[in-house]
């Protein structure tokens, strides 16, 4: 049985200061809760406020992005060993904002998602098409491509630590998410594909979430869909207590 899980991306918001205040707010609101995995993905400059914050709970934490490489003269970026280093257990990787605004091309998500697994960090790949792409019939093969580039040269015993995000590009921040058959009709397909890229067995217990204009008042339906394990939260986290109420919903 697949675990559920909730990831909050934080983006490019909130100060160390705001992160810590937000914590605060967000830890009494689910202290309780544990059928469900929460990962709370801050901006690089929070990440260790919130690890020490969150370090007597079972609160997971994600980076949004890094590097492939361990070290090296790459100006502006973080490493996974940097992650790691400021209590990481996770990454987000290829998100539809590194991929549109910063051109990260297949081959850079494929070198990340491996940098990501070497260092012991679950990859939490992203795929998901345009609006043009959906209303001109290719959603299957754009999100094949994405999942087979991104996932080339990884092995079975690798992809128990790879999370795959569903996020149609045209539900993020869009207010309008996928529908829950929408949804799941793409969860389906992704872990057909994914049984033929591992085994089926492996393929059962890869966690396919979905991201896109989740609210408190959304979350229900799609988690309903028995392919859907978990969603990816942007503008509806940033509010600790609108998050909360995300988190109660998904176990309720
Ligand atoms: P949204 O963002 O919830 O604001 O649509 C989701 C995401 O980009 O991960």
């Amino acid at each position: 049985m697949r675990r559920r899980v909730l990831i909050g991306n934080w983006k490019m918001h909130k100060t160390a200061g705001e992160a810590s205040r937000y914590i605060r707010d967000f830890l009494p609101l689910t202290q309780n809760i544990a059928s469900i995995d929460i990962i709370l993905a801050p901006p690089f400059t929070a990440l260790h406020v919130v690890a020490e914050s969150i370090k007597d709970t079972a609160i997971g934490l994600a980076g949004q992005n890094m590097h492939w490489n361990s070290h090296g003269a790459f100006t502006g970026e973080v490493s996974p060993a940097m992650l790691c280093d400021n209590g990481c257990q996770s990454v987000i990787i290829g998100h539809s904002e590194r991929r549109q605004t910063f051109h990260e091309d297949d081959n850079t998500i494929n070198r990340k998602v491996k940098a990501a697994i070497a260092h012991h960090l679950t990859a939490i790949m992203c795929v998901g098409e345009t609006r043009e792409e959906r209303d001109t019939g290719k959603t299957s093969d754009v999100l094949s491509r994405q999942l087979a580039a991104g996932l080339a040269g990884i092995g079975t015993i690798d992809a128990k630590q790879l999370i795959i995000a569903y996020e149609p590009i045209w539900a993020i921040g869009s207010g309008t998410p996928a529908t829950p058959t929408q949804a799941s009709k793409v969860h389906i397909k992704l872990r057909e594909h994914l049984g033929t890229l591992f085994t089926t067995s492996t393929a059962e217990s890869i966690q396919i979430i979905y991201g896109g204009s989740i609210t408190a008042e959304n979350i229900q339906s799609l988690l309903a869909m028995p392919h859907v394990d978990g969603g990816l939260v942007g503008g509806a986290c940033l509010d600790p207590h609108n998050f909360g109420t995300i988190v109660s919903s998904a176990t309720n």
